[in-house]
């Protein structure tokens, strides 16, 4: 479990009205079981754990992909925290995020894992082609390290050059890089990239050398602004 991302998803819920939240890649369960919001929604194609057993009125359980729960879910519901956390890699992470916009409440948050990756063998999308290429980087050593971001800081950039009504800033205090997101429809940022096929090649030093898109921020100064946004509405 990561702590960061419960203890950051829970703090969101003081900035919304209503308390609905949705997890993309849920795994064992464990960040989604300490979430405090009234009505939650679970999606995985293979949960770590017997659903049967965590059945109630508050919670439900989807066991399959997240595409497959965008293209049937119409429930008259919409989401006020979305936990961003499948799928490493770029497309599909950028067909959640598109797919969540639809679902969002007018101040809902979208908060993308892992947008940023730990090494050049972390960025790769391709999980098992990542530790199979640092082991063979550290050999004869053992690989101890099996870190995987995979390249997601590619929908960050989409995000900053193609969403122009989304704000967003990264969490940024040594724990897990996480981006969150938020309608803004008063900023218009000047674009970076010369259109998409120059973000979907973005390489290892291309995140080095872009790395001020990611608008890095502590947790405090995130929380700042989003009480700055709470008094101005
Ligand atoms: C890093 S784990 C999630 C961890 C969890 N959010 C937590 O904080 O404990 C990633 C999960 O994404 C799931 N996953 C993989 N492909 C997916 C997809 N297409 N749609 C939804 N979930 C997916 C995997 O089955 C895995 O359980």
């Amino acid at each position: 479990m990561s702590d960061w991302s419960v203890r950051r998803i829970n703090r969101l819920f003081d900035f919304t009205q209503a308390q609905n939240y949705l997890e993309i890649g849920v795994e064992a369960g464990l960040t989604f079981a300490d979430i405090k919001a009234q009505r939650k929604i679970a999606v995985d194609p293979e949960f770590e754990f017997d659903v049967s057993k965590r059945l109630s009125l508050q919670d439900s359980y989807y066991q399959m992909s997240s595409d497959a729960f965008f293209a049937k879910f119409q429930a008259d519901l919409l989401f006020d925290v979305v936990f961003l956390d499948g799928l490493h890699n770029f497309s599909q992470t950028y067909r959640d995020l598109i797919n969540t916009l639809e679902h969002l409440s007018p101040e809902g948050f979208i908060l993308i894992d892992d947008v940023f990756p730990s090494d050049e063998f972390s960025y790769i999308p391709d999980m098992k082609e990542a530790f199979r290429d640092r082991a063979r980087s550290v050999a004869p050593r053992e690989l101890t390290d099996y870190s995987w971001h995979g390249d997601i800081f590619k929908v960050v950039a989409i995000i900053h050059d193609f969403h122009q009504n989304l704000q967003y800033r990264t969490f940024w205090n040594g724990e897990n890089a996480q981006t969150l997101v938020w309608w803004d429809y008063e900023q218009a940022r000047t674009t970076r990239f010369r259109g998409l096929a120059e973000i979907s090649n973005l390489s290892y030093t291309d995140v080095l050398k872009n790395f001020d898109i990611l608008q890095i921020a502590s947790e405090e100064e995130i929380w700042k602004i989003l009480e700055e946004l709470r008094e101005e509405a």
